[in-house]
């Protein structure tokens, strides 16, 4: 048979109780989406949705370049440049092809791209897939890329990567030390703010929220498909690097445009974003509460402050029964295992959202504490 490594490599996964299946998301008490606000089924943006359909059509029937850019994208970007005090702003699909078309067009065979360890894996796939040497620094420790970056002389140019808060840790990173670095060692800044934006600093992102100005950062990316709850990202930038983004980035030139309604239905995510602030201090009451209830229950989390709050488990098997009776108690809290996390550290990415209640919390609390004892993960 022709790709017989296809069923070894199955087979293997499976035995390392890492093999990836996927479920229809079953009905109940969801604590494992990115949709931090709420705002996935606000009335406002399905309605912004509908009518951007209405007046735009369902599709948008072209890439950029050719006929796929409309008047609602142009005014989304706009938008976003004021919003996060960026000169220029460029749409995408998605985060994961804005990361693409960033480190894949931006670098060259003899730069240096230099990553937090635990950088989402489209930077660190975009990252090899580029001509440019990649090094990787120990998560958030800024002895460790400060010596990487004593060898800076040896590269044309340097790009310094690091997300605002961590997709599966869920802390963040010391946004001015890093850009203080990068000034010093003459390195390029980009910031994907994915779990940041619309999350930290009433929703303007990191790069605010830690007193940095958008000169302190050369690019910024951050998507719609977590806390603004619709899909796609954007890139920010001075306008002669969108420019150049337009003009050089594959994954932007020769991919069909966000369709038109969606970016309606962005557009009116940001101005909910701005109008319902209760959404911001209902979340921060839920996170406060769920990290005091769980250190009274001897619950260790990781040290977070963001919706992101994860509790390691460590064994990708114990993960999983842990995920599979807090289901069986109607509360979706997925397992997260290796290569997604470090080996040894498979966790319960648990997130808290706006549309939760208080009660919803102490649903999930009583469910964690049975689960856990149960499964005698407590060590
Ligand atoms: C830090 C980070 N960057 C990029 C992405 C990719 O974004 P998208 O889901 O829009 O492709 C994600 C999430 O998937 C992420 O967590």
């Amino acid at each position: 048979m022709a790709f017989e490594f296809i069923q070894q490599a199955l087979t293997e996964q499976a035995a390392q109780a890492l093999l990836r299946t996927r479920a229809v998301s079953p009905h109940g008490l969801n604590f494992s989406s990115n949709d931090y606000l709420g705002l996935a089924t606000h009335p406002e943006l399905i309605a912004a949705w509908q009518a951007g359909a209405n007046e735009y059509g369902v599709g948008s029937a072209g890439s950029p370049l050719v006929t796929g850019y409309c008047r609602a994208h142009a005014q989304l970007e706009e938008k976003l440049a004021d919003l996060t005090g960026f000169e220029s702003t460029l749409l995408f699909n998605s985060g994961y092809s804005a990361n693409q078309a960033l480190l894949k067009s931006l670098l060259s065979k003899d730069d240096l791209l230099v990553q937090d360890k635990l950088n989402h894996a489209s930077l660190m796939e975009a990252g090899s897939l580029s001509p440019a040497t990649m090094k990787r620094f120990k998560h958030n420790d800024l002895a460790h890329l400060q010596q990487i970056l004593a060898n800076r002389s040896e590269y044309e140019n340097a790009l310094l990567v690091t997300e605002g808060v961590f997709s599966m840790d869920g802390d963040q990173a010391n946004l001015s030390a890093i850009a203080a670095l990068a000034k010093q060692h003459d390195a390029w800044l980009l910031i994907d703010d994915a779990h940041g934006f619309g999350v930290v600093e009433q929703g303007l992102g990191s790069v605010k929220q830690q007193n940095l100005a958008a000169s302190d950062v050369d690019l910024y990316m951050a998507t719609f498909g977590k806390a603004l709850g619709v899909s796609g990202a954007f890139v920010a930038a001075d306008k002669a690097v969108v420019d150049y983004l337009v003009n050089f980035s594959k994954p932007y030139i020769y991919s069909t445009a966000m369709p038109a309604a969606m970016a309606v239905s962005i557009d009116k995510a940001l101005d909910v974003m701005a109008e319902e602030q209760w959404r911001f201090m209902h979340l921060n009451s839920l996170i406060n509460y769920f990290r005091h209830q769980c250190q009274a229950r001897n619950i260790t989390l990781l040290p977070s402050l963001s919706p992101i709050q994860p509790l390691i488990i460590g064994n990708a098997l114990q993960a999983l029964a842990v995920s599979e009776k807090l289901l069986q108690r109607g509360i979706l809290v997925k397992a997260i295992r290796p290569p997604t996390v470090p080996k040894g550290s498979a966790r319960l990415r648990i997130t808290l959202s706006a549309n939760h209640t208080m009660a919803d919390v102490d649903l999930l609390l009583a469910a964690l504490q049975e689960a856990l004892v149960g499964g005698s993960v407590y060590e």
